[in-house]
């Protein structure tokens, strides 16, 4: 979301003249758009705070010796934080920053840098039109915000109540991508499943065939779009792409959703699914409604639908209060699941949240210690589901290449539609073919716990 965030402001600072500079001692303003969800992008972001303080002094410098009628060019550099940002920490950058901007201001900001436009007055941040980063793969925000309010979070704090953005508006969006070439389209929100917009009376008749159809379909039974629908209506695009979403809580993630990924085929066998811990008593302090017998339900029903799916989670360790006993649960379910990928984060308790108020019990060593065990895990059960693609033709997005000096060849990697990235040992790819951005069929050769490789079929 925050990569998605940066591509906004990257659009908005160009719209009113800047241009991206390669070299931080020579721009003329660094904007910062931080995280909160753990201290430790916090403290990168103190870190990098710091050193604006140099670079000013230095210029400062210049400016002296410039009065002198001697030295390089000197500017003023400003400095702007915006992103998550914890009240607690607006108050501590205060000093380090000239200005602290929430995302949301973002169409003020030309504003705030005193220019002369005023081209997004008063607009919704989303509907500003990203700085794509690339021409096939895009980040399309669904929705922003957060009503869950999980005891250990601030995204609730930071980026306020959910708010999802309308169908319509989605639609063209992704149309016009698609129609640009892209092949890799991301629905993201903090929580997708509770995506939900109120069907346009006349949005049918607004789109050409493709979608005219479907959505007149969809909204005879019902004028609200929750997130299944959503899906079933960007998977009547027209064109050859993908979609792929994240992120889903297993709450709301309903029998309907199960359906709506076996049935879409553009929707990729992947799914990022939280879990979050493996005890039922430490989900219960975490504010997660739901039990682990009901969440291994949803992971066996979706596997029922979706033979192949490719599954990942996030899993803190030693949230306050988690004894080896409750730890060993998330052990247990681990080895159980056998997670594809798992995004393991060691607890840091943030201030707001309402688990900033319990005893942050589990010393630093000991959750260093549980990360390393699941960790490890990790790593067995990864290898062991890479290993059943061996032999198999697979289609894959390539994403990049890097020259192979030795060979004379290129190195490019990519992406299955189950989200594993592929090493492409090139011997048979043509240096003069850029295939960036493309799908290729792809045979597996070899397995890594975080990866495969394979040669161009
Ligand atoms: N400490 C550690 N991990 C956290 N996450 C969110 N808040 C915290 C915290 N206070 C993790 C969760 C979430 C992911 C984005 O970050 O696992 O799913
Ligand atoms: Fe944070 Fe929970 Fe909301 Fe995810 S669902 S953003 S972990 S409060």
């Amino acid at each position: 979301m925050n990569y998605a965030d940066s591509e906004r402001i990257a659009s908005v600072l160009e719209k009113i003249g800047y241009k991206k500079s390669s070299d931080i001692e020579k721009a003329d303003l660094i904007l910062v758009n931080m995280c909160s969800v753990r201290q430790s992008a916090v403290d990168r972001v103190f870190g990098i705070a710091t050193r604006f303080k140099e670079l000013k002094t230095k210029n400062y410098k210049l400016t002296l010796r410039q009065a002198q009628g001697d030295g390089e060019r000197s500017r003023t550099i400003k400095t702007i934080l915006t992103g998550c940002v914890l009240k607690k920490d607006k108050i501590k950058f205060k000093k380090k920053f000239d200005l602290i901007s929430d995302i949301k201001d973002l169409p003020r900001l030309p504003q705030i840098l005193n220019t002369k436009y005023s081209i997004f007055n008063n607009q919704d941040y989303l509907k500003i039109k990203p700085k794509y980063q690339n021409k096939f793969s895009a980040f399309v925000p669904i929705m922003t915000g957060c009503n869950n309010f999980c005891s250990y979070c601030v995204v609730p704090y930071t980026r306020g109540q959910e708010i999802s953005r309308p169908t319509k508006e989605l639609l063209s969006e992704i149309k016009n991508l698609i129609r640009k070439g892209f092949k890799e389209i991301w629905l993201l929100g903090q929580n997708v499943n509770s995506y939900v917009s109120r069907i346009d009376t006349n949005m049918a008749t607004n789109f050409t065939n493709d979608i005219s159809d479907i959505c007149a379909q969809i909204s005879e039974n019902s004028r609200v779009i929750n997130f299944p629908k959503l899906l079933k209506m960007v998977n009547e695009i027209t064109g050859n792409f993908w979609i792929r979403f994240t992120s889903s809580h297993p709450k709301d993630f309903s029998d309907e959703l199960i359906d709506a990924m076996a049935n879409c085929k553009k929707v990729t066998e992947y799914l990022n699914l939280p879990v979050q811990s493996g005890d039922d008593e430490i989900l219960k302090k975490m504010n997660r409604p739901y039990t682990i017998k009901k969440y291994k339900e949803i992971v066996r029903k979706i596997r029922n639908k979706i033979p192949g799916i490719s599954l990942s989670t996030d899993i803190i360790v030693g949230f306050p209060g988690e004894t080896k006993k409750h730890f060993e649960n998330s052990v247990k379910l681990l080895k159980e699941i056998k997670y594809d990928m798992a995004y393991i984060a060691k607890y840091s308790p943030r201030a707001g949240t309402i688990a900033s108020k319990l005893k942050d019990d589990v010393s630093i060593k000991e959750k260093g210690r549980r990360y390393k065990i699941l960790t490890e895990i990790l790593k067995k059960t990864a290898l062991e589901k890479n290993k059943q693609y061996i032999g198999k033709e697979v289609e894959v997005l390539v994403e990049s290449r890097k020259s192979d000096v030795e060979g004379g060849n290129y190195i490019l990697f990519g992406k299955t539609r189950t989200y594993k990235t592929v090493k492409l040992q090139t011997t048979n790819c043509k240096l003069q073919t850029n295939l960036v951005g493309q799908f290729v069929k792809i045979k597996i050769l070899g397995v890594l716990p975080w990866g495969l490789k394979g040669i161009l079929v």
